[in-house]
């Protein structure tokens, strides 16, 4: 018989977030008892509070690389996002390589947290692609996980891992085996695997501005703020001025760390070391757009499962910008730098002094804000939360912890916290609203579509929802669709537009604001060419 509390599942949690920079919520309790459930027996542990003091010992470190593979996810495809592979095919591993040749050095790749290998083997793959050879690259690959390296060294897949892979890098990359299919050693010695924790706080084996691309996919997800922010410093250095740094498609830096600049390469969005170093800023606090910005407001193309901790809600510049309407983004080189839009500091209440129990609810949601403005983001949801189980029938409460759940990438609580809500007041516009954009957030534009559609039953002239209608148009590719709702955004305008209950950081909410965005995009859809409209 097993025991297993929640304390020591708190302790154990926290011992995650300590040695792997691992973000385990209470939300995530059940899978870290199921692993508990494996790795007790297995050492013949009956009392979780005995496990986790063998883990703290000093064969701790052993125990933990068992457990945790239990409790991260490793799955990973070959060519994973076809976006982010275009661009590295198309301009970012050419140019990387032409520039090392030109310098005479090898072209330097690194694929952080690379699971079982399927990421830098396909990087390998493209490199010899494009004519490189073994001797021009050096490729090194890295996981936490020791049993995912020994697996990406072996090299061998299952027949169901190799369908985005073509026909002809089957043939060229790949022999079959009785059961799926093993990478030519030509190919596999072109990968160098290392286990590496990358929540360490120093990388031993990385020299200073070495590394011409850098790709930690769908890995932040998992951390906490300070160790995404201790990894991006890592990352910086490591990297050459110039180079590119790729994170996962739903993970962003926006409010998490600014060094690096983010550039557009055939429609995906990467950072880059700048060239020219300019000193370091501090992470900007959370800012807000008063005025009309010079170009269209964008949720951007976000998260699939995670934390773009930061929710890179707004500005983006569309792919095209109008003539002469508004200035158009920065060129730098060849790569489009996208630049926020100019922005002004919140005005929001100064802090009133911490004693919660005695301050209304509205001051209190005020002080949560003004949190949520300095980039206190887990501060602000210890308030909130406090804040709701105090005053549950307070929907703005709950709304607000809902927004910054879904800023902070949180976005399972953030929706359960719309659903919730939902619930109880299926007539409330905002968390259908807040329910779309926190779905945006990961991607899931098909639930944005039903929640903003059932926000528009409910109160047809609320412009930002026919603004935000458009934005999942634009990304479902529905153009004539999206025009439409431009359009009526800006129509809808005509009629007063409530304030929304609840506060969401840089929420385009005031009418010109809308107008001037609405208008913008318009313009820039108006130029495209009509091709998939709905
Ligand atoms: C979902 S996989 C991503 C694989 C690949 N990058 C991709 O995008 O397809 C996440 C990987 O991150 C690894 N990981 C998680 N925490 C880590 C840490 N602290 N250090 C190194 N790797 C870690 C996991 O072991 C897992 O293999």
């Amino acid at each position: 018989m097993l025991t297993i509390g929640k304390p020591a599942l708190e302790q154990l949690a926290a011992l995650l977030l300590e040695r792997a920079g691992l973000r385990v919520s209470p939300d995530g309790f059940a899978g870290l008892r199921l692993a508990l459930k494996e790795r007790m027996p297995a050492l013949g542990i009956a009392d979780a509070d005995d496990y986790v003091r063998r883990l703290r010992d000093r064969q701790g470190e052993h125990e933990l690389r068992a457990l945790l593979p239990l409790v991260t996810v490793t799955h990973t495809e070959f060519f994973r996002d076809p976006r982010q592979f275009k661009a590295l095919e198309a301009r970012v591993l050419p140019e990387a390589l032409k520039r090392a040749r030109r310098e005479g050095r090898k072209v330097s790749i690194w694929s952080a947290g690379c699971a079982t290998g399927e990421e830098p083997y396909s990087i390998a793959m493209l490199l010899s692609d494009m004519g490189a050879s073994r001797e021009e690259v050096d490729l090194w690959a890295t996981d936490l996980n020791q049993s995912a390296i020994e697996s990406a060294r072996l090299g061998r897949y299952p027949i169901r891992r190799m369908a985005p892979v073509s026909r002809e890098r089957m043939q060229r990359y790949f022999t079959p085996t009785e059961d799926g299919y093993e990478i030519v050693p030509s190919l596999r010695e072109w990968v160098r695997f290392d286990g590496l924790n990358l929540a360490a706080p120093v990388f031993a084996k990385v020299q200073h501005a070495t590394f011409d691309v850098i790709l930690c996919r769908n890995v932040i997800i998992y951390f906490d703020l300070p160790t995404i922010r201790g990894l991006m410093d890592r990352f910086y250095a490591a990297l050459r001025p110039g180079a590119f740094l790729i994170l996962g498609y739903s993970e962003s830096l926006f409010r998490v760390y600014d060094r690096f600049e983010m550039v557009e390469v055939e429609g995906a969005f990467l950072y880059r070391r700048p060239r020219l170093e300019g000193a370091p800023r501090a992470p900007r606090p959370i800012e807000r757009m008063d005025e009309p910005p010079p170009r269209p407001i964008t949720v951007t193309q976000p998260p699939a499962p995670g934390p773009r901790h930061s929710g890179e809600f707004p500005v983006v510049v569309p792919a095209r910008a109008p003539g002469g309407a508004a200035p158009a983004p920065t060129i730098t080189g060849e790569f489009r730098v996208v630049v926020p839009a100019q922005t002004e500091s919140v005005t929001l209440p100064p802090a009133p002094d911490r004693k919660p129990a005695l301050r209304a609810p509205a001051e209190r949601l005020a002080e949560a804000a003004r949190r949520v403005a300095l980039g206190e983001f887990e501060g602000a949801v210890e308030d909130l939360q406090a804040l709701c189980a105090s005053e549950p029938d307070d929907i703005a409460c709950h709304l607000t912890l809902g927004n910054v759940y879904s800023v902070m990438g949180r976005a399972e609580e953030a929706a359960k916290v719309f659903a919730d809500v939902s619930a109880r007041e299926p007539l409330c516009v905002e968390a259908r609203v807040y329910g779309a954009m926190a779905a945006m957030q990961v991607g899931r534009n098909e639930l944005a579509k039903s929640e903003l559609a059932k926000a528009l039953f409910l109160e047809p002239t609320l412009a930002l929802a026919h603004y935000l209608a458009a934005q999942v148009s634009e990304r479902l590719g529905e153009h004539e669709s999206a025009r439409r709702s431009y359009r009526n955004a800006i129509a809808q305008l005509r009629f007063p537009q409530r304030p929304l209950a609840g506060f969401y950081p840089d929420l385009p909410d005031a009418p010109e604001q809308i107008s001037r965005a609405a208008r913008y995009a318009l313009a820039a859809l108006e130029e495209a060419p009509v091709a998939n409209g709905a």
